[in-house]
């Protein structure tokens, strides 16, 4: 949908953006990824800390290796890319949404205000009971990131990270399918689109949005449907999305 900023004398077209972001723009902020050389998954096997059965099997190294994640997130800074999208999000007067895969916070503390976490989020912790229980989630405190055997969530059972494991029901797809589906442009950032139902977004996105993917590496696009490809990293393939949206006065 084409609406005309009313404020501006040249025109300027706003548009509806939706982003999708993995690992690959945390990555230049100093975050490891999760495939590839160095990813997470190579020292860490998946199966044992992001499954609930590695997480049964062994609580004690599934919290110790979150804690981890947790310290390593106090050390590092949004980098250009975060800081072009939240810029993005203010010229297009908030009409725009990032989905993220990422449990990291960089976005927001880059400054964008509409972000979805569909795979969790590092800072909160929840009940292994019942980890979607809304009366049992909440954002820790810095003084208590190193969570700890023992601690309980309000409904007494053992914090847990509020991280969506493998095999877990992934409750905010249904918010980030909607998103997709009122998309005039899609921007994806940094996965690898191997993971569903995320990399299945792009299937909603209308057949008459433009779709933007940056990543430095080739990235096998499910549906075959078409993307205008900038193959670099985030940082610099936002910049060159950033001109080529300026040139067309999206959202300028
Ligand atoms: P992956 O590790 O699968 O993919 C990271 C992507 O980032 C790859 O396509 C890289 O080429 C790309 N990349 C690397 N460096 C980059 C850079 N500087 N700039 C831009 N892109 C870069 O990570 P995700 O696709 O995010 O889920 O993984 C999806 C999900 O799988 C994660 O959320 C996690 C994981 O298992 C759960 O934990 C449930």
């Amino acid at each position: 949908m084409r609406k005309y900023h009313p404020k501006q004398e040249e025109e300027t077209v706003m548009k509806k953006i939706v982003v999708l972001t993995g690992a690959g723009i945390s990555a230049e902020s100093g975050m490891a990824t999760f495939r590839g050389a160095g990813g997470l998954w190579n020292n860490y096997p998946v199966e044992q800390v992001a499954t609930p059965e590695g997480y049964r099997r062994n609580p004690g190294l599934v919290i110790r290796f979150y804690n981890e994640l947790r310290r390593q997130l106090q050390d590092i800074q949004p980098n250009g890319a975060h800081l072009m999208l939240a810029e993005l999000e203010r010229r297009c007067g908030g009409n725009m949404t990032v989905v993220t895969q990422n449990v990291d916070d960089l976005h927001e503390r880059a400054g964008s205000r509409h972000v979805i976490h569909l795979h969790g989020e590092l800072l909160k912790v929840t009940s292994s009971r019942d980890p979607n229980n809304p009366a049992c989630i909440r954002t820790l405190k810095p003084g208590e990131y190193e969570v700890k055997m023992g601690d309980r969530a309000a409904d007494g059972s053992q914090l847990r990270p509020f991280i969506v494991w493998f095999g877990e029901p992934v409750p905010l797809i249904e918010q980030a399918i909607e998103e997709a589906s009122r998309a005039d442009i899609f921007i994806i950032i940094g996965t690898s689109l191997a993971v569903y139902p995320a990399a299945g977004l792009l299937q909603y996105v209308p057949a008459g949005a433009e779709v933007y993917l940056i990543d430095p590496e080739e990235v096998a696009v499910p549906s075959g449907r078409p993307v205008r490809f900038i193959r670099k990293g985030a940082t610099e393939g936002m910049k060159e999305l950033m001109n080529l949206l300026t040139a067309q006065k999206i959202c300028s």
